[in-house]
């Protein structure tokens, strides 16, 4: 084991003891839960390095579980760059997200070619189903019905045991068959069908079980709290007698439940599996002291979350700044001028991003960025990123500028227009979380812009401006 410790050592790792016990605790299931930049995907790494170097288990003996195919790669890449193993036992890892593992599952044991939709596939074969049914539904009606559809099959809640009392789930009944209908004629899957397709037949044969369970003999999950009923079913499936199984989450950070994902499972978590064991992680490696306090300013307005604190390593930089441009234009302007000025040719290798909530938000930047690519400087465009707050999770970038910040826009005005009450104060909390992930991006420096105008229409600043207590 200290020699485990040294080599990690040498390689630049130097994990803090609550890290060090994460990494290196016995094969019980474990839950490591912590706040942002707190070395949750670190130790996810250093766990997958102890059980290959000191538990002696084979790289394809384990299968690690990201949520989006370049986190799969950059898990990967940090692994290889680590050079504590053989690139060829890196590459023999078992990484992906549950749709890749289970589609190469589903390839493995169906006969028949399998085609899986994209998601505007999937959505054009759904506006199909609703002309079928004979009804004229909106686009953005159409939007809601089939996330509704994906939420419910992520619940593994089958269209015939929809309770279709009201009119309103009479409809999404039918419409739901109609679409389940039309995929099966056209012997096409969407996303959701896979995990679904596998858990009927992980159920259903047992000799398909075994051989899974006996392929993978430890299963390692980042950003667990993103995790939706019909993935953790499988996981217990794939981690069934033994519960060789380590999750990491961030219940604050959970910002995909609208799509069925399920933050609670993480409380299930420890119910389902015995003997479980749980890590707590509290000091911040990536920000600054005035970026976790304005994370956590504005995480404190939430009123059910797990108990987590959040120390920095006493990293002093400036206080987030805000900013109300006149328009987007000007927006634009000032944004990538800042950023610009961080990311000069005195700190060529540091990164930033520009992050915001809807592409909608971001057309009139990428438009000033496009028409001044000439301009803008070599350096500053290599080290630039622009993408939503829900790309963003778990990436990190010393220079981060929020865009958009206004009512409306974030929280956005799907959740701000809900009828009942409650869902909309659901949907308001998951909206937060999403800004929480956005600041906690940044490790040196924070912008966040709320423009004045928006397409020449004046708009409100974000109720969570106040709540961060930013001035301008
Ligand atoms: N013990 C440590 N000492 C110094 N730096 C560390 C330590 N642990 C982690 N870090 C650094 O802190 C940063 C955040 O780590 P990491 O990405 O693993 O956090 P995380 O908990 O997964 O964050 P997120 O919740 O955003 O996914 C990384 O740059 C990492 O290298
Ligand atoms: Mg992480």
């Amino acid at each position: 084991m200290d020699q485990f410790v040294d080599e990690l050592f040498r390689s630049g790792i130097r994990l803090d003891s609550d890290q060090l016990r994460a990494a290196t605790a016995p094969i019980v299931p474990l839950i490591i839960t912590a706040s942002p930049g707190s070395g949750k995907t670190t130790c996810l790494i250093c766990r997958i390095l102890f059980l290959l170097k000191v538990m002696r288990l084979a790289a394809n003996e384990l299968l690690a579980v990201t949520f989006s195919r370049k986190a799969a790669e950059e898990l990967q890449t940090r692994l290889q760059e680590l050079r504590f193993v053989h690139p060829l036992t890196v590459s023999s890892l078992q990484v992906g997200t549950f749709h890749s593992i289970f589609l190469r599952f589903l390839l493995r044991n169906t006969h028949s070619p399998i085609t899986v939709l994209s998601e505007s596939e999937a959505k054009s074969l759904f506006a199909k189903a609703v002309a079928l049914e004979g009804l004229s539904v909106g686009r953005n009606r159409i939007d809601e019905l089939i996330r509704i559809v994906g939420v419910l099959k992520n619940n593994l809640i089958h269209s015939d045991a929809l309770g279709a009392k009201s009119r309103r789930s009479k409809l999404l009944q039918r419409l739901y068959k109609s679409y389940e209908r039309l995929k099966a004629s056209n012997c096409v899957l969407d996303f959701d069908d896979i995990l679904i397709q596998s858990h009927r037949l992980l159920t259903k044969y047992p000799n398909m079980r075994q051989e899974m369970q006996n392929q993978f003999r430890y299963v390692l999950v980042d950003e667990f709290q993103d995790t939706s009923p019909v993935q953790f079913e499988l996981l217990r499936l794939l981690a069934t007698p033994e519960g060789n199984v380590c999750v990491v989450g961030d219940d604050d950070q959970a910002i995909y439940s609208f799509r069925g994902a399920d933050p609670d499972l993480m409380l299930r978590m420890e119910l389902c599996f015995g003997g479980v064991q749980k890590i707590t992680l509290n000091t911040n490696y990536r920000s600054t002291d005035q970026i976790i306090q304005t994370a956590d300013q504005l995480i404190q307005h939430h009123a059910k979350r797990m108990k987590k604190r959040m120390v920095g390593t006493n990293r002093s930089g400036a206080l987030p700044l805000f900013i109300r441009p006149a328009s987007q234009t000007e927006e634009a302007q000032y944004v990538l001028q800042y950023l610009g000025d961080c990311v000069n040719s005195d700190f060529p290798s540091e990164t930033c991003a520009v992050l915001y909530r809807t592409h909608a938000s971001a057309v009139c930047l990428l438009e000033y960025l496009r028409k001044n690519r000439l301009t803008s400087g070599q350096v500053f465009l290599a080290s630039l990123a622009t993408m939503t707050l829900h790309r963003a999770k778990g990436l990190e970038f010393d220079h981060v500028a929020l865009i958009g910040v206004t009512e409306g826009e974030l929280p956005h005005y799907r959740a701000l227009d809900l009828r009942s009450a409650s869902a909309r104060e659901r949907c308001i909390e998951e909206e937060r979380r999403l800004l929480y992930v956005g600041i906690t991006r940044a490790r040196k420096t924070l912008l966040i812009s709320a423009p004045l105008r928006k397409d020449g229409r004046r708009v409100k600043v974000s109720r969570f401006v106040q709540e961060m207590e930013l001035k301008k």
